[in-house]
């Protein structure tokens, strides 16, 4: 396959390379990924992550274990592996359903390679879509806010939210940037602040728990935030604490935008209750881990709920900022998102 590059993923010599995300932003560390194990590895560890880098990926890999000679049924399970690797973010399995179909031609090895690029390539322009879309709905002087990472680091191109938030600083309508430092994980504190810092645009990260009172305080104009999928009737899951961002924006009157890509929507999922929520390790909450070391602070033996995301109803957003376009709550309502459309 030719050689590629984006701001998390490589193919070069034939090889699958990611880019640590647990390691940045202290270490820049490219990890070689030869083979499924590898990859489904740094998948469940969030070396690789975001919704759309995951399919990303899993396309890339198959369709070089292809080129390096895996055989039709191999390659079937090992795409069967990979849909099982995380749950929730939809784009994992639309990706693969369209890699199953490459599979199935006689001349699969030369289709999966084609079909794992185009992938790459409409992810690019995807993200160049959302960014007009949602950039013109930013108004002159937003401080905006944002939650987990949704750059270029979970995408192939600028990234759904922050495409959007970086586009508009770009255009010299957003004036600053609260980023959410995202626990347990910490996607926000170390890698939107990253993104942000590399892009130039001015951000102060906040915990979690100082959304609220900036709010109150009249300092967000917007939130901006993206999706692991949107449901048929427009419940969305996220990051978790991202509900918790829905409900204050609300009560506090602030927009709160869903950016993402059509390959987020699953239309056959008709409500937030029927997405699989990730369940992850209680260490992640009981301490932290990464690059810095590892800490834990709570007792051994604490209890711990850990889900990955949480389901935003669709009544609390403004609106889904996709490539298609801007669609609106009475869109939504009138069953824009419903089979079929
Ligand atoms: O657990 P993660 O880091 O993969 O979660 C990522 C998110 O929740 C993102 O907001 C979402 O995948 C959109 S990325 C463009």
């Amino acid at each position: 396959m030719q050689t590629l590059s984006t701001t998390s993923l490589q193919v070069r010599d034939n090889q699958l390379w990611i880019l640590d995300q647990q390691a940045l932003p202290q270490q820049k560390i490219w990890c070689p990924t030869p083979d499924v194990a590898e990859l489904v590895g740094h998948i469940k560890a969030l070396r690789v992550r975001g919704a759309p880098l995951i399919g990303l990926s899993a396309s890339l890999l198959l369709a070089l274990l292809a080129e390096n000679g895996m055989a039709k049924p191999a390659l079937a399970e090992a795409l069967e592996v990979l849909r099982a690797s995380r749950p929730t973010a939809v784009n994992l399995m639309n990706n693969l359903d369209r890699m199953k179909l490459a599979l199935a031609q006689d001349d699969f090895v030369s289709a999966l390679g084609a079909e794992a690029l185009r992938l790459i390539d409409e992810d690019k322009a995807l993200c160049d879509s959302i960014a007009a879309a949602g950039s013109a709905l930013i108004t002159p002087g937003s401080r905006l806010l944002t939650h987990c990472n949704t750059g270029g680091l979970a995408t192939a191109g600028v990234g759904t939210a922050l495409g959007v938030i970086a586009r508009g600083w770009q255009e010299g309508s957003v004036a600053s940037v609260w980023v959410d430092e995202t626990r347990p994980l910490l996607q926000g504190g170390r890698l939107t602040a990253w993104e942000l810092g590399e892009l130039g645009v001015p951000y102060k990260l906040i915990c979690d728990s100082m959304a609220a009172s900036l709010m109150a305080q009249g300092q967000v104009d917007a939130i901006w935030v993206g999706a692991d999928r949107i449901a048929a009737n427009g419940d969305v899951a996220n990051k978790i604490g991202t509900y918790s961002l829905a409900v204050l924006a609300k009560y506090h009157n602030v927009p709160f935008y869903v950016a993402a890509p059509h390959t987020t929507l699953d239309r056959e999922c008709p409500n937030g209750d029927a997405i699989p929520i990730e369940q992850r390790a209680a260490r992640e909450v009981t301490g932290a881990a990464g690059s810095f070391g590892d800490v834990q602070w709570a007792p051994e033996a604490a209890q711990v709920y850990n889900p990955a995301f949480d389901v935003t109803p669709a009544s609390l957003i403004s609106g889904w900022v996709l490539d298609t376009g801007v669609v609106t709550p009475q869109q939504v309502q009138a069953g824009e998102f419903q089979p079929g459309r």
